[in-house]
């Protein structure tokens, strides 16, 4: 049986840790064995009582847990280990397997290392940030933590209140928090700001993320330039000069107006792009407090100090760089899972097959979830994985507006082919077969005529139904799949029509009841219509 080790993090200040009591019952059940070094969990108050509960073996020596661990499940990259005078890496097993944030972009040395021992590695940094893959995605539940974390950060350095209060001693105004860069950590904080009672505003190049601050209930900041900063795969591009110049105008406004910045601006694989001077800062209100998420690329702010917090003329700065190990116990709870998510995901293939395989690691790497997540296969450097082109989306007719969202539908379905051609499902085969059923129905001998009048009717209507649901379902790409099914909802609405019709008459109970089916039709076409046209919003650019 496989057997996963957890050693105690190194680093220093880590106190997080790549598994939890219950985290350890979840891969038990996967059928892995587990053991944990002593003090593994001292970080998150886990006694190694409750790491034997749920099942682990606790071992006490460093090596020993290294040696006899097929996987080893970290947090942050191996490093040496000074105690020990010993890099972790070579306290591997040979062969052995590594899952945990590797960064391979930045640590080409440490990757050369784990290949001269045939390693295996996973980086949890590289799981791509796919729908399917969100169960397994550490960065989003790192920076949701940043985020909501960088607002208590600054509520302990902020001298106010944050909510408004009208007390018998006098008003207080509500604090007004600004976040740049509304992307995990940015909508986090907005979340955690507003929940404490600030005024709240955002700013992100990404229209899409309009509607997101929107429906977080803070207001979006607007440029009068037009550029869209939404590049490849929905991520973030590099703004030009003139826009960064205009935002820039737009935060020196705002930096006399606001009590809190807090920044998260950054386009990966790039230095953070600094959005606030020094002449900004000395515009803020004494007391001010601005959190830099990006303090480990470089900063948001030029006066940010990574990992230190430190003060400007009466502003405070914060650079923290380990603000998920400041709230250890979820950090490592949410980690823990993303890992036996992607343990699990490498049980599959063995799954879907009928041959069982608890506690092995068995690699598909035609899968896109591993294939992204794999960095070294038996010391075979597999990073970076293959690009794969994403569908072009349809590009918009020129002069026709997609204002109304039946039109954006209706234009989606007529223009968008993006399935599988390949699964064998003809439209038209299905019509054959509606047609014979048809004639089969027909010619079945009944001796009751009205019946088989009712049934012909019947399953006229059920095949056109087969036939034009068919073409519409399939017609639409998958991703405007749910604002189909809102706006369908709302054309179900049809027994409003049903309602009517009893609604002549005297009042009695078919009245009453054709009353309650016209409002219950008419609530559920308008709220139909409305979802799917907020929904179909957040699809335009
Ligand atoms: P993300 O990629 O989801 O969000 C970054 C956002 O910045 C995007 O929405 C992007 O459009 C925006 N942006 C890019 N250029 C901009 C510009 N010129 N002006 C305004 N906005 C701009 O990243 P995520 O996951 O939200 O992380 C945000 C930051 O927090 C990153 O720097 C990340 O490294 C950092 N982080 C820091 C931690 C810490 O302990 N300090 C922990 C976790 C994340």
């Amino acid at each position: 049986m496989t057997v996963i080790g957890i050693p105690k993090e190194i680093h220093p200040g880590e106190k997080r840790v790549a598994a939890t009591p219950q985290t350890i019952l979840k891969l038990k059940k996967l059928g892995f064995d587990v053991q944990v070094e002593t003090h593994a969990g001292h970080g998150i108050s886990c006694i190694d009582s409750e790491y034997r509960e749920a099942g682990a073996t606790v071992i006490d020596d460093t090596k020993e847990l290294w040696a006899t661990s097929d996987v080893i499940m970290k947090v942050r990259p191996p490093e040496q280990n000074e105690k020990l005078g010993v890099h972790e890496v070579d306290l591997m097993k040979e062969g052995g397997t590594l899952v945990g944030f590797i960064w391979p972009a930045q640590n080409k040395e440490l990757l050369d290392r784990l290949a001269k021992r045939n390693t295996t590695v996973f980086g949890m940094d590289c799981v791509p940030r796919i729908t399917r893959a969100q169960k397994m995605d550490t960065l989003s539940a790192m920076a949701n933590i940043a985020g909501y974390r960088a607002v208590i950060e600054a509520a302990n350095h902020f001298p106010r209140f944050f909510t408004g209060q009208i007390t018998a001693a006098g008003k207080v105004d509500p604090a007004k928090v600004l976040v740049i860069g509304a992307g995990v950590a940015g909508l986090s904080a907005i979340g955690a700001a507003k929940g404490l009672g600030a005024i709240v505003r955002a700013f992100d190049p990404r229209s899409a993320t309009k509607d997101q601050v929107g429906s977080m209930g803070a207001e979006f900041l607007e440029l009068d330039i037009k550029e869209e900063g939404e590049g490849k795969g929905g991520y973030a591009k590099q703004m030009s000069d003139e826009f960064l110049k205009a935002e820039m105008a737009l935060f020196a406004q705002q930096a006399m107006q606001v009590d809190i910045i807090i920044t998260t601006a950054l386009i990966p694989g790039k230095p953070a792009p600094k959005l606030i001077t020094q002449g900004m800062v000395e515009s803020m209100k004494p007391g001010s407090v601005i959190v830099d998420l990006a303090a480990e690329q470089g900063g948001n702010c030029s006066l940010t100090e990574p990992g230190k917090v430190v003060t400007h003329k009466g502003v405070t700065i914060i650079g923290y760089t380990d603000l998920p190990s400041r709230m250890a116990s979820t950090a490592s709870q949410l980690y823990g899972a993303c890992i036996v998510a992607l343990l699990d995901e490498l049980q599959k293939p063995a799954r879907s097959n009928g041959t069982e395989a608890p506690g092995k690691i068995l690699i598909d790497l035609e899968d896109e979830v591993v294939r992204g997540a794999i960095v070294l296969h038996e010391g075979k450097m597999m990073w970076p994985p293959p690009v794969k082109e994403m569908p072009a989306a349809p590009p918009p007719e020129p002069g026709v507006p997609t204002k109304s969202s039946a039109a954006v539908a209706a234009k989606a379905a007529a223009t968008s082919h993006g399935h599988d051609e390949s699964s064998g499902l003809n439209p038209f085969v299905l019509l054959a077969a509606g047609i014979l059923l048809f004639g089969i129905a027909y010619f079945v001998p009944t001796t009751a005529e009205q019946a088989k009048g009712s049934l012909l009717s019947h399953l006229t209507v059920f095949i056109l139904a087969i036939f034009v649901g068919f073409q519409v379902v399939w017609n639409v790409k998958p991703a405007l799949h749910t604002p189909l099914m809102s706006v369908t909802n709302a054309i179900s609405g049809i027994i409003l029509v049903g309602g009517m019709l009893q609604l002549s008459g005297e009042l009695n109970v078919t009245t009453i009841l054709g009353a309650i089916a016209v409002l219950i039709a008419t609530i559920n076409i308008a709220g139909g219509f409305l979802v799917t046209n907020r929904m179909l919003g957040m699809f335009r650019k």
